[in-house]
């Protein structure tokens, strides 16, 4: 009998960890064991209040949300309300009736990834905080992962906070810099991976779905460009680390060592390629058509780039 993978998903929401998570929800082949939240795009209590709503919106406010990190390991999380709007979702969703478990991230994740070991995915896709105090606080569990992917960073290509740095490592470059050095096979999926799965205004406000969660995608997509008529494309973050995850074939990899600058003032949250050897699996070529397949697979959207 075919058994869904096990997924756990640190999240920042957000208008793509929003459609990434809808992504996962329209999967037969993963099963959400549950979210745990990070501040980042917006406040801890924000994010937290933003997966409960999407989970409730989708039907699914049966799956567990344990908050985590409300501050970075150092400095202070930049919060991006210009991109993903005050509320940090683009569209109006209603107030969440479940709240969070007991447990907090670090202990939820814990248990997750040593339930059945080997057996369970996590999925990274804001700052690394909560992942990083894990890794300090109970070192076995990331061990005890079938697969970690995060995204973030930029390598070899400009950032999206600073010339050269990604929001979620610049929101906290010390928890990057720990679990990029922990030698953990992870699979990083960079600003350069992310920028070759974009789609534009026309296109975007072109599409159509029937499907409840395809439908829920668009009011956040679509929701993205209404909001601000200079805004002419958007690209697939958090979504191509989810597609990756669910279809490991959709880009071409290389092993790589990375580096996480800390430094204030100099290096914060940059990401540089130390030329040695690594056991971080770096996306390179992605598939653009077959993440588009994807996204019109799980989601039923009609309309989207060829
Ligand atoms: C990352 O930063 C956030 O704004 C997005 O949700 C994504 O995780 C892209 O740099
Ligand atoms: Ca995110």
């Amino acid at each position: 009998m075919f058994v869904p993978a096990r997924l756990v998903i640190d999240t920042d929401p957000g208008v793509d960890d929003a459609v990434a998570i809808l992504m996962a929800l329209a999967s037969p082949d993963v099963e959400i064991v549950g979210l745990t939240t990070v501040g980042g795009n917006v406040p801890l209590a924000r994010a937290t209040r933003n997966a409960l709503a999407l989970l409730q919106a989708a039907g699914r406010s049966d799956i567990p949300v344990a908050k985590g990190a409300s501050k970075p390991l150092r400095g202070k999380y930049a919060y991006s309300p210009q991109f993903h709007g005050p509320g940090g979702l683009s569209c109006r969703l209603p107030e969440p009736v479940a709240t969070p478990v007991a447990e907090g991230a670090v202990q939820f994740l814990y248990d997750q990834l040593t339930f059945d070991l080997g057996e369970t995915i996590l999925l990274a896709l804001g700052p690394l905080t909560n992942v990083a105090s894990l890794l300090w606080e109970r070192p076995i569990a990331l061990e005890q992962a079938k697969n970690i992917v995060i995204m973030g960073g930029a390598v070899d290509t400009p950032g999206n906070v600073t010339p050269k740095a990604e929001f979620n490592f610049y929101s906290d470059p010390v928890a990057a810099e720990i679990i990029l050095s922990s030698r953990l096979p992870v699979t990083l999926v960079d600003l350069a991976a992310c920028r070759q799965v974009a789609i534009s205004r026309e296109q975007a406000l072109g599409l159509h779905s029937e499907h409840p969660l395809g439908k829920l995608t668009l009011k956040l997509l679509q929701g993205w460009f209404k909001r601000e008529s200079s805004r002419q494309s958007f690209e697939f973050y958090d979504p191509l680390a989810m597609a990756i995850t669910l279809d490991p074939v959709i880009a071409s990899v290389v092993k790589v060592d990375l580096d996480v600058g800390i430094e204030e003032n100099w290096s914060w949250g940059e990401t540089s390629d130390t030329g040695w050897p690594g056991t971080i699996t770096l996306l390179q070529e992605v598939n653009a058509a077959r993440f588009f397949r994807l996204l019109e697979g799980l989601l039923e959207i009609e309309g989207l780039p060829d």
